[in-house]
């Protein structure tokens, strides 16, 4: 058994977050532990037409950003990683400055703290100074920042195409691999 935690943000990319989902929701072998942010609950309705409950049945477990009893906000609970898919520059900041004001952040605190995989999937442009440093800071402390762009180099011709682009390579760092997306062959 795998066990994930996968954080919704307010950045645009909603798509992204349904793809890995639903990706994740067909392997009996992963327990996924949802939360979503207030904002992205907000960016999904402008993106697309689901509703929370759809969220609510895609996870393992899921969770409001207020959540902060949840077993995610300790090291005590082993995970193998945790992955922030859309991430804003405002988790960006809380998660590089340890400031852990809602779950998503504390998790990933968490993640950093325990040594486990923690990846970022960045949805901004340009960047400010702040977003860049803040994205070192991260970097140096072990998480991995993914920007959400996707290559061109295999022809995608649809734009589930580019969004499965983005979420299969965020799913393979974070250890799960999958066939959302192309390997360069040469
Ligand atoms: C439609 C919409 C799109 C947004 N897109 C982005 C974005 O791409 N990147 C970003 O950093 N913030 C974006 N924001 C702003 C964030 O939602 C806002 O900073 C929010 O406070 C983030 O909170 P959270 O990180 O707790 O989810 C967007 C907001 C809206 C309403």
């Amino acid at each position: 058994m795998k066990r994930v935690i996968v954080a919704g943000t307010g950045a645009s990319g909603m798509p992204y977050l349904v793809s890995v989902l639903n990706y994740l929701s067909a392997l009996p072998e992963v327990e996924t532990h949802l939360i979503m942010t207030e904002s992205a609950l907000e960016v999904m309705k402008r993106e697309t037409d689901l509703t929370e409950e759809f969220f609510v049945s895609k996870a393992s477990r899921y969770y409001g950003e207020k959540e902060i009893y949840a077993p995610i906000a300790s090291g005590s609970f082993k995970t193998d990683g945790m992955l922030i898919i859309p991430c804003s520059t405002k988790t960006l900041s809380s998660v590089a400055n340890g400031y852990s004001e809602n779950l998503v952040s504390r998790a990933a605190e968490v993640t950093l703290k325990e040594r486990r995989k923690l990846i970022l999937v960045v949805r901004e442009t340009p960047l400010s100074l702040m977003d860049i440093e803040n994205m070192r800071k991260v970097a140096l402390a072990g998480g991995v920042i993914m920007p959400a762009s996707p290559g061109f180099y295999s022809r995608p011709k649809t734009i589930d195409d580019l969004v499965n682009f983005v979420a299969g390579r965020a799913l393979s760092l974070l250890g799960v691999e999958n066939d959302l997306y192309k390997e360069w062959k040469g």
